[in-house]
């Protein structure tokens, strides 16, 4: 049994707004904080990181290790390759910027521009 992934679109949906759950990226890795929302020393403010990737706001904290401790016991899987941020030695990948159509009159296209990777 492998472990589950999940998209960016996915994680985006669990915002913890009509009653979905809470779930936040912490490089690369997804959890389901919702049961520890009302735990949160100094109240909860991971709402405010629903549905994103949380890693900066974690780590500008300057969380203890115990944070980290009860992160990873709410893991419930990770982001799909080729959305991860980080590479597999954990240094952050070169930027792809993804430029979205306008959605107008049907046309659709879906430009991935890769900056400074090739050539
Ligand atoms: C999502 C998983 C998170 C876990 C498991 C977690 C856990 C903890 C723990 C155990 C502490 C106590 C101090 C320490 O051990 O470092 C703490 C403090 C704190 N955390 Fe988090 N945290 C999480 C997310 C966040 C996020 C996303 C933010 C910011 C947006 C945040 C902001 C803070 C702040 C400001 C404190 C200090 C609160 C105080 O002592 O008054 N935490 N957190």
């Amino acid at each position: 049994m492998g472990e589950s992934r999940y998209t960016l679109a996915d994680v985006r949906a669990c915002n913890g707004r009509s009653g979905a759950p809470v779930w936040i990226i912490y490089k690369d890795s997804v959890y389901d904080v919702t049961s520890y929302l009302n735990q949160h020393p100094g109240g909860d403010v991971i709402s405010e990181e629903a549905g994103t990737d949380a890693t900066r706001a974690f780590d500008d904290v300057g969380h203890s290790p115990d944070a980290k401790t009860i992160l990873a016991k709410f893991k419930i899987g990770e982001i799909i390759e080729e959305e991860k941020v980080y590479d597999a030695n954990g240094k952050k990948k070169k930027k792809v910027v993804q430029v979205k159509p306008d959605n107008e009159g049907g046309r659709s296209c879906l430009n991935i521009v890769t900056c400074g990777l090739v050539g």
